[in-house]
Order: C-alpha cells, then structure tokens, then sequence
C-alpha cells in the first residue's frame, strides 16, 4: 500500500513564506489587548483555533445584515420573513456548493459537529454497526459508544498499518458504517479521504468523514471522494454563531425518527397521530438557528474566496516555522499518532492541518498554558482535548498542549509563541 497522502501541501517555499507574514483574512477581534502579569497590555495571540476559530469580519458583517432584516423562518408571510427563510435555505445550498455535495444529498443545520455525529448516530439503521478508531475526539466516540453498536480499531503506529487494520476489522464482520475523522484535533494529522472511503465500500459500509478540523483547510467534495456523509462545526470554521451541519445520504435520515419531535418536521399532526416531513425539515424541529446558517455560508464563501492553495500556502508556511521552532526548544515532545512513512522526509507526516499538540519536560500542561497567557498574552489549550483515549495511549493521560492557527495568524504571532516558550524553557 503506498504511503502518499493525498491532500495538497505547499511546494513553493518562497511564495508560502511570503503569505505567511499577515494573516490572510480580517477576523473579528484581532486588535484586542488582554492584560499580563507585568501590567502590560499586550494584543491577543489566539493558538486555539481548533476549539473554536474567531469570526471572520466578512462572516461578522453578513450576520449583522441578516440580523437587520431578521424575522421567523419558515413560519411567516410576512416580506421579511420571506427573505429570512429565503436566506436560510440558501444557505443549505452554499454548504452543499462548499463540501462538493451531491443534489440528492440532504443538509441538516445541528447545532455543532457533536450535535451533528449524535444525529447520525440516531439515524444508524437498527442493528447496523460502527468502525472506529481510538484516535477521534469525543464528539466522534461517544455518540457510537451509546448506540452499543461500536467496533473500535487501535490506529497502528503507521498510516498504512492503520488502513490495514480497520481494512482487516470490515472484513471480519459486516459493518454498516466507518465513521473516521479528516484530522486530528490533537496532532493535526490528515488522515487520506479518498482511501478511507474507498476502504468502507469496498466491504459494503458507508462513511461518515467528521470534518470538524479538515474544512476550513482542505477542500473536500463528497461527489468526487465518494463520502457518504460529512460533519462540521461552524465554531471551527471562523463563524461562531451556534451552528453545525450533518450533510449526506437522504435514506437513512428519512427513515429515523425525527431527531426532535416539534414543530417544523411536520407535514400534518392530529392528538394522536403526526406525519413527519423527510428531507432536512425532518430533523430540524424547532426555529432554526438562522444567523448560525447564515454564518456558515457565509464563512463557506469567503474561504472558497480566499482559495483553497493560498490557504494552504499561509498554513503550511506557519506550521513549518512552529515545527522548526518547537523542535530547536530544550524538552518539547511533539505529538504524533503515525510515524513518517518511509517515501516522506524530514521525519514529519505530510499532510497536517495547522495543529501541534506537544509536551513540556517537567512542566504540567496546566502551567505552560497559564504561562503563555499570564505573562504573554498568548491563549493556547491544554488538557485531553475532549480525546481522551487517544491522549492515554500516546502516554500524555495527564493532558498536553496544543497550539492551533489558521487565517488570522501571522508569522509574527508564531515568533511570538516560540519566544514565549524559549523564556519558559531556558533555552
Ligand atoms: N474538539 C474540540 C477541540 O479539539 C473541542 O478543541
């Protein structure tokens, strides 16, 4: 099995470095100033783009226009109400346009990728069970876990290795999904698309690609990967407002149960009988969270905007720079779930989102974050990362660090994090 990676990665240095120097787009609270030990107020350096990314300004100011001209959604005759509910079902639309999805495919708004993965759970036909790996977060874990019906795959200490396992788990019994993650929210890691869904129908199960980390920094098209359904948060794609999305196969979402019984996934109701609408409407009981929607779509729009190689370029460029940097400092041990295939040099996997989780020599994790933001104003994570499984078996069960980025770092943001970590290091 070749140990190629499929996502595009940077292979002009001089152009990356160059995008690297600014952020590559205006987010929402980029000049704020927090307080430091010292007294000082220094401006804000945000690492923890993976739990949840700022708001880009363009997502800011499409909520506040929709805001202006808020009414109900699907639920009004009034004009604005019209448009309202006109903007929320095209939002649906630029969701589907942004993961490549397929006409047929339906596109539920959940309040967030965890929302989203709980509905997919709920939706598994009866009977019908799950591959997973021990590497997801809980979001991708947990939901399965309840259903009683979850295989879990130990990922293997390659790429290759790990692909032949849950090739070796679909092949043992009948499975009627693999739900895997794109990315890892511990390590950044990508994980290849196309040969995982390759993989799952090869025996039969579809897939379900949890693209919380992945997409909003690698295009993804379900129609080409064959994908069978995707999940995301809009939290960690730059639009903050609440909202998430489960996008894929119409059958088994219209023939589960309403996620939620209430108004809106009703086509007729008596006291003692209710006929459920099927589609997205089904699972969407409720007054949608439209300025969610909106938000998403319009994040969607301005990373399609932006383009998917010049984001890339921008990432890859900082992430190098905080490997290179990471790795000159005295007592850091980076995270890492897959060693180097052979074909990749300079030791590191490929293809990783802008994620490093690392250990401190003799430092809990704890501490390293508070210092960062004490006495620099820098906010990173620290602990198990919702991850808990994984972060035992990498032998970090008492938690690590994890630095994240995206579109609204800059290279001085990463000096400025490496300086921090040479004070605390001594080196
Ligand atoms: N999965 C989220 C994170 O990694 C919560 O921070």
């Amino acid at each position: 099995m070749t140990a190629v990676l499929e996502t595009p990665v940077c292979t002009d240095d001089a152009l990356a470095a160059a995008l690297a120097v600014t952020p590559l787009a205006e987010v929402v609270g980029a000049e704020e100033t927090v307080p430091t030990v010292s007294g000082a107020q220094v401006r804000y350096a945000n690492f923890d783009y993976a739990a949840s990314a700022p708001a880009l300004a363009f997502v800011a100011a499409a909520v506040t226009k929709a805001l202006g001209q808020y009414a109900s959604v699907h639920r009004g005759a009034g004009h604005l109400s019209q448009v309202t509910t006109a903007r929320y079902e095209r939002a649906r639309e630029t969701v589907r346009r942004f993961v490549g999805g397929r006409a047929d495919d339906t596109v539920v708004f959940t309040r967030n990728t965890t929302d989203a993965i709980n509905l997919a759970a709920h939706a598994l036909p009866a009977d019908g069970e799950v591959v997973v790996l021990d590497i997801e977060h809980h979001a991708n874990l947990l939901p399965w876990q309840r259903t009683g019906r979850a295989r879990t795959v130990v990922a293997r200490p390659t790429l290759d290795a790990t692909l032949d396992a849950l090739e070796a788990e679909l092949a043992s019994a009948p499975a009627a999904l693999l739900a895997v993650t794109a990315a890892s929210n511990v390590t950044g890691e990508v994980l290849p698309i196309r040969r995982l869904t390759a993989l799952a129908h090869r025996h039969g199960a579809r897939i379900l690609i949890d693209g919380a980390q992945l997409v909003a920094h690698r295009p993804v098209s379900l129609a080409s990967s064959g994908v069978d359904y995707l999940v995301f948060s809009g939290h960690k794609v730059y639009a903050p407002f609440g909202a998430g999305v489960l996008i894929g196969r119409p059958d088994w979402l219209d023939a589960a149960e309403p996620y939620l019984a209430g108004g809106g996934a009703t086509a007729h109701v008596e006291l003692t009988e209710t006929t459920w609408h099927t589609g997205a409407a089904r699972h969407e009981a409720g007054s949608p969270n439209v300025l969610g929607a909106v938000a998403i779509a319009a994040a969607a729009e301005a990373i399609t905007g932006l383009g998917f190689e010049l984001i890339g370029y921008h990432e890859h460029d900082l992430l190098s720079r905080l490997d290179a940097g990471l790795a000159a400092l005295p007592g850091i041990t980076p995270l890492r779930i897959f060693e180097a295939p052979d074909d990749v040099p300079n030791g590191a996997v490929a293809d990783r989102v802008g994620i490093a989780g690392f250990a401190v020599a003799g430092r809990a994790a704890r501490e390293v974050a508070e210092y960062l933001s004490d006495h620099h104003g820098i906010g990173v994570r620290d602990g198990k990362f919702c991850a808990h499984p994984l972060l035992s078996r990498l032998g970090h069960g008492d938690g690590a660090v994890r630095v994240s980025f995206g579109l609204g770092t800059g290279s001085d943001d990463v000096d400025r994090l490496l300086a921090a970590l040479a004070q605390l290091t001594g080196a």
